[in-house]
């Protein structure tokens, strides 16, 4: 298939355009790069535009027979959600609403959409299911609540066919080394982790040892950002008209911060300095997928089923890309 990844040159697309190259697909990434980066996508596969250039969308669309597209561009730091919705509706909601008009005018229906936990706030129920009320707690969440309703009322009105996968915490880095993640600032736990392993931090802060979990700290289901990418090639497959999947995106096994850190020293035979902190505003304390649904319907199965496994391929990245993708 020919397809078009927006936010192709981010962590999370990034991974999903090598996974899709391999397995033969026509992959084009298109990033206005305020986040991605230039060398996380092969050479002459980056459309460099934006999601609020619908005419730059519409005709990268028509003019390489784009069959599906793959959404990934949205920015995604929670706190700053909460202190500038207006950035979050303006790029996540409103820059998804103009790439679903060029996809109608250029009759590209098939779209398979990162969406996340944060979808759910604080989920009643742990494990969480596909039939947890979506409540979020934040702009982020909300804008990418709007967008998967948006997608349901297209599929119903305009026969679109769409996948709104819900990923629980992203993580790791391509097995090969050479894509990884490299986010400014960086907010996610096992990079600060890491970066303090590799002495450009001086300790990591735990933010909060008193929560209801057994070691005080927040657990967290991290699950690879390959397996990710395999689950959006396999949803890919099951498109056609009228097709609605929700689905949930984890391991199924919660690591708490503490559990993270320790794999973290194990992994790298580093020393990494801990001090403890407040508790982060918003943070649910335990967060674990029940991702059996996924499973069933794609017949998807995550590859790294262990903390140590997820972090020794972030570790690869890190160590030999001390700087990111920075030269
Ligand atoms: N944490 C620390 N210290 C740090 C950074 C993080 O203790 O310096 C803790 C957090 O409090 C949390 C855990 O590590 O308990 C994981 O934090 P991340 O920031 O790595 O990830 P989150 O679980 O907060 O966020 C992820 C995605 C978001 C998504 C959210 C849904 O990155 O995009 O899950 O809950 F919105």
């Amino acid at each position: 298939m020919r397809i078009l990844v927006t936010g192709g040159a981010g962590y999370i697309g990034s991974h999903a355009v090598k996974l899709l190259g391999r397995a033969g697909h026509d992959v084009w990434a298109y990033d206005n790069l305020v986040y991605g980066h230039r060398a996380a996508v092969p050479q002459g596969r980056l459309i460099e535009g934006d999601l609020h250039d619908r005419g730059l969308l519409e005709r990268s669309l028509r003019e390489r027979n784009i069959d599906a597209v793959m959404h990934f561009a949205a920015f995604a730091a929670v706190g700053e959600s909460v202190a500038d919705p207006a950035k979050y509706y303006r790029n996540n909601v409103v820059g998804s609403l103009s790439l679903l008009e060029a996809m109608r005018a250029a009759d590209v229906k098939k779209i398979v959409f990162s969406s996340t936990t944060a979808t759910y706030g604080v989920p009643e129920q742990v494990p969480i299911t596909e039939a947890e009320k979506q409540r979020p707690i934040n702009p982020y969440g909300y804008t990418k609540l709007v967008v998967e309703q948006a997608l349901s009322d297209y599929t119903h009105a305009y026969g679109f066919g769409y996948a709104a996968l819900r990923y629980f915490n992203a993580s790791g880095a391509s097995p090969d080394g050479d894509i990884g993640e490299d986010h400014t600032p960086e907010t996610h736990l096992i990079p600060l982790v890491l970066q303090t392993a590799l002495g450009q931090r001086e300790r990591i802060t735990i933010f909060g040892e008193d929560y209801p979990t057994p070691d005080g700290t927040c657990i967290r289901d991290y699950v690879h950002v390959d397996d990710l990418g395999s689950a959006h090639v396999m949803a890919l497959e099951r498109l056609a008209p009228g097709v609605e999947l929700k689905l949930n995106l984890g391991t199924g096994r919660g690591y708490s911060v503490r559990e993270v850190i320790d794999s973290c020293r194990k992994v790298t035979g580093r020393t990494i300095n801990v001090v403890i902190g407040e508790r982060r505003p918003g943070d649910p304390p335990e967060l674990i997928a029940d991702a059996s649904l996924a499973r069933r319907t794609l017949g998807w199965e995550p590859q790294y089923t262990t903390i140590d496994a997820i972090v020794a391929t972030a570790w690869r990245w890190h160590n030999s890309h001390p700087r990111g993708y920075a030269v």
